[in-house]
């Protein structure tokens, strides 16, 4: 029921809310305050179709930075599903309270930070990387600051990636460049020591050096063997193999030499395996994988190596490595329970000559020739390593053409 307009104080509120004058309220307020009330209510319609479908997360929080109210999208983006819980910014999501304490400096009065970039932990303590817009507006009284979020996470690491590929790059021009000139001095050498074998007459002595200097050519044959690997300078012959025979082949080979505390598991979902490739070097590839597996567990464990299919469109590769091509791939995965690897060698892993190994027990050259091989087969290697939980490494290896 509509109650009529009789109290000064509603006159002088409608007055207000419509900004017309008193007697023309009394003669004519409703179409007008209904024209308003319709206003808003489209204003409302608007917000809230940008509230709930914004792909920006909008968070709203007190200044002591309890939650207020926020959109599905920071829902979605900081791992929110239960609704109720009061949820407190910096308690709840902030690595570092650091941050809170610079967003709350620089949101006071007009203030406002732009492009913030803050470490957040999911409700999981899965790690996103947001990039924030925040000010301060005041709400029902209340002193609050408005967010405006976007995860970063992904950009970031692409960006990284492209960074430690152009690393890669660029240590491995340097690498081999040196191994290759170093290859033909070794050659050299090598030729004169067997010149000097074939002289007739030569001392017991002299053939002993001889020998010396062939055996460490040998072994630096070797090495730079290894770099030019990694530098992908060595052509290697390929041709069409199931990925499955190099795999059970390095089982065996792995058998007879890992400690037997270690158990190995394999894994083949794989429906086709046929990939374009070097059969000694992709077993290579494992057998340095796997023994790098085993020694990240000293007192044995399980070390499960598997083969799989899957297929990268854009967005995978995007993420991966932009270098591939889309299409379907053969999968070799090494997993371990060992170790781990820190955060801060990570990075390292693949560089050639790069060990945390005690002197004797590693060269360094393992991964880094193992990370050539697969790259020169157009593949990628990716490794993900938790502390004290283990290490996966994923090799993507594109299927041979006329095989699909
Ligand atoms: N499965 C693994 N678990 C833990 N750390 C690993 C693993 N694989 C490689 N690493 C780390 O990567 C480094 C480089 O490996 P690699 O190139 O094979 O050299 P090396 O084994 O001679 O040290 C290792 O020293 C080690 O720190
Ligand atoms: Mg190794």
């Amino acid at each position: 029921m509509k109650r009529p307009i009789e109290h000064q104080e509603d006159l002088s509120i409608i007055k207000d809310l419509i900004g017309v004058e008193e007697d023309t309220i009394q003669k004519s307020y409703f179409p007008q305050l209904r024209q308003k009330i319709d206003e808003l209510d489209r204003e409302r319609t608007k917000y809230l179709s940008v509230f709930n479908n914004a792909l920006n997360g909008i968070l709203r929080i007190t200044r002591s930075g309890d939650f207020y109210d926020y959109n599905p999208a920071l829902a979605l983006m900081l791992g929110i599903t239960d609704g109720d819980r009061p949820y407190n910014f910096p308690r709840d999501f902030l690595n570092d309270p650091a941050d809170f304490d610079t967003i709350l400096q620089n949101c006071s009065g007009s203030g406002t930070i732009t492009n913030y970039e803050v470490n957040l932990k999911k409700t999981d303590g899965m790690p996103v990387i947001i990039s924030l817009n925040a000010h301060a507006i005041s709400i029902d009284n209340l002193d609050i600051i408005e967010f405006f979020m976007n995860d970063i996470t992904e950009r970031i690491a692409a960006s990284e990636r492209l960074r430690q590929s152009q690393k890669m790059e660029a240590i491995g021009k340097l690498a081999g460049g040196i191994a290759h000139d170093f290859n033909n001095l070794i050659t050299s050498i090598t030729g004169a020591a067997d010149m000097i074998l074939a002289e007739e007459g030569i001392g017991g002595d002299v053939k002993d050096y001889c020998h010396l200097i062939i055996n460490s050519s040998e072994i630096a044959a070797d090495l730079t063997s290894k770099l030019l690997s990694f530098s992908r300078q060595k052509s290697s012959g390929k041709v069409v193999l199931p990925l499955g025979d190099v795999l059970d082949q390095s089982l065996t080979i792995l058998e007879r030499t890992l400690d037997k505390r270690v158990i190995l598991i394999k894994r083949n979902t794989a429906e086709n395996d046929l990939v374009l490739a070097n059969k000694a070097e992709l077993q290579n590839c494992l057998i340095n994988m796997a023994i790098n597996g085993s020694q990240a567990m000293p007192s044995g464990g399980n070390l499960i190596l598997s083969l799989e299919n899957c297929t990268l469109d854009r967005e995978k590769i995007l993420l991966l490595d932009p270098e591939l091509t889309e299409g379907a791939y053969a999968v070799l995965r090494i997993k371990d329970f060992g170790q781990g690897i820190s955060r801060e060698h990570l990075p390292h892993i693949f560089e050639p000559f790069y060990t945390t190994k005690d002197e004797g027990k590693g060269t360094g050259l393992g991964l880094s020739t193992v990370y050539g091989i697969v790259k020169e087969h157009r593949g990628v290697i990716l490794v993900e390593s938790v502390i004290g939980i283990g290490t996966e490494f994923s090799i993507y290896l594109p299927l041979a053409p006329d095989s699909i």
